[in-house]
């Protein structure tokens, strides 16, 4: 890791002009700069740089942030990979935390892996298993497959080689029993698995003499993060960027197989779920996302699993479904090309494909059952884009033949801000978010004398001020001309009026609310009105 102080060195000696002007032209506009957007298609410059803030912003597809995040998002880089990139451009050297992996030397597992390989040119079941299940000689060589013997084998190499034995039991190449040492992979095929600049990392083992373990992986290690990594990722990163779409498999094989096929724009998750881990890897480049997983009940799982995940984090994709017991490696080495292609092109949008399989789960002949299910897809509509949800409306009315209007997505969301037509209490709400973001000072007094309760449109806004600063609708907020910060005699003003407001919303509340005896509403109606009054 990088440590903190050399990060924030970093960031003092960066400047948000340098950095973005090194990639797009920027023009002076008062105060800020602008350009048209490099992260979306448009004619008009929308998208604003701020050296006083130190940060840009696109008022069309609110990308934003500050000179890191640029980097990150304009080279598809990684927090610590932009920062490198950053501190290589500006002349700054980067400082690592002690017994970093970075400083640690990992070359053993390189050494090791080329062992594996030379171990299976020099293994007949081994390379005859690799022949059996259909993949060629350059594909062995292009994913650095290998072969794990005994484990006295590797131990010997290991320890001929002087190789640090501390270092392959760190990173979870053997370990130590009552027994002594001993390697974790033994008669398997070996996979190398590769960071996303190409090191090796971990392996995941084969067996080839039927053990009961189909496949053994490297446990955690600092270097090998199962929940994170996608296998084969190093390899198809370049398809990926090109096709803007990349197929997200259930193993080793399913990849190395794809590859072979001319899929290269394949990678899997190795034998556990997606998780929200992944989902900074798998969103470089804002690829569309297939996923093919297998055609078995574990397999079809998980792939609702994932299609909800992906969904809900507004990644766009679809779902490719197999037929039980099938994976694509196994299509593959039959040599049903054709076949594959169609089920790919028959793909299914993760939201159908969740409206689909939720129907499925219960019997929508029966009234009952059938509310039940659409209470259900409601929920899980709402967690989505307003508009994506909407555009799944006719659909799920027509797969649960009922009227549209039932399927209603209304009830709790709300007009989106930043809209042309800003009402006068949009505007009031808003300015004072906006100024409670301009000092420590403004912030106190805001969250101070105000509740979410006090505030109608903006109640989301006011919640960030808590937690949520960064949100890059505050940030736009910030920067936004028609919106102004207040003096705090305009923001003591502005208090009042929307306490008061509150006030006489709750008494009308009051007056009508029939579960109250006529003395406890006389009570409460004089004191809101004393409210009322003192405050007026
Ligand atoms: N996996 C694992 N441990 C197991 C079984 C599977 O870690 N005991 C992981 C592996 O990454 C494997 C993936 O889950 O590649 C998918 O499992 P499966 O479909 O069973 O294996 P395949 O890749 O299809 O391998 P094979 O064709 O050799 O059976
Ligand atoms: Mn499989």
């Amino acid at each position: 890791m990088i440590t903190k102080q050399s990060i924030e060195n970093l960031k003092n000696s960066i400047d948000i002009v340098d950095t973005v002007s090194s990639h797009i032209q920027l023009r002076k506009s008062g105060a800020n700069y602008k350009a048209n957007c490099p992260f979306h298609d448009e004619k008009t410059a929308s998208f604003v740089v701020s050296p006083a803030k130190q940060i840009y912003h696109c008022f069309g597809c609110q990308a934003g942030g500050d000179s890191i995040k640029f980097v990150m998002e304009i080279e598809k880089l990684n927090y610590p990979e932009a920062l490198e990139k950053l501190a290589d451009q500006n002349n700054i050297t980067l400082e690592y935390e002690q017994n970093d992996y970075k400083k640690q030397d990992t070359s053993i597992m390189q050494k090791l892996n080329d062992y594996y390989v030379r171990q299976l040119d020099s293994n007949h079941t081994a390379t005859q298993y690799l022949k059996d299940r259909g993949i060629w000689q350059t594909t062995i060589e292009k994913f650095a497959i290998g072969y794990a013997s005994s484990s006295g084998d590797t131990i010997n190499f290991l320890k001929t080689n002087m190789l640090n034995l501390n270092d392959a039991r760190e990173f979870g190449v053997v370990d130590i029993s009552d027994t002594g040492m001993y390697a974790r992979l033994n008669d398997r095929i070996i996979f190398p698995i590769m960071t996303n600049s190409g090191k090796i990392c971990g392996f995941g083992g084969r067996t080839v003499t039927g053990h009961m373990a189909k496949y053994i992986n490297s446990p955690q290690t600092k270097l090998f993060n199962k929940s994170k990594i996608l296998y084969g990722y190093d390899k198809a990163a370049q398809d990926i960027h090109k096709k803007k779409q990349v197929i997200i498999s259930e193993g080793y094989l399913d990849v190395v197989m794809l590859h072979q096929a001319g899929w290269t724009n394949t990678v899997a998750t190795m034998g556990t779920a997606l998780t929200k881990e992944h989902l900074p890897l798998l969103s470089r480049g804002e690829p569309e996302v297939l996923l093919a997983f297998d055609g078995d009940k574990a397999g079809r799982d998980a792939t609702l699993k994932a299609s909800r995940l992906l969904a809900q984090n507004s990644f766009d994709g679809s779902v490719v479904l197999f037929g039980d017991g099938i994976d694509p490696a196994d299509m593959i080495k039959e040599g049903n090309i054709k076949e594959l292609n169609d089920i790919f092109l028959s793909k299914i949008p993760f939201v159908k494909f969740i409206i689909d399989e939720t129907i499925a789960t219960y019997d929508i002949a029966n009234p009952y059952q059938k509310k039940q299910c659409l209470d259900e897809l409601l929920i899980f509509l709402k967690t989505l884009d307003d508009i994506i949800a909407h555009e799944y409306k006719p659909y799920l009315s027509s797969k649960l033949n009922i009227q549209p209007q039932y399927v209603r997505l209304n009830n709790t969301q709300r007009k989106r801000e930043n809209d042309i037509s800003l009402v006068a209490k949009d505007i009031a709400e808003l300015s004072v978010i906006k100024t409670a973001i301009s000092s420590d000072e403004m912030f106190d007094i805001v969250v101070d004398s105000l509740n979410e309760d006090m505030f109608g449109t903006h109640k989301m806004e006011f919640n960030m001020l808590f937690d949520d600063t960064q949100n890059p609708k505050l940030i736009e907020l910030g920067l936004t001309d028609n919106i102004s910060t207040l003096s705090t005699q305009e923001l003591g003003f502005q208090i009042t009026m929307m306490t008061i407001k509150h006030y006489k919303t709750q008494l009308i509340q009051t007056k009508q609310d029939i579960s109250m005896s006529f003395k406890q509403k006389a009570i409460k109606i004089k004191e809101l009105q004393k409210k009322i009054k003192e405050l007026a």
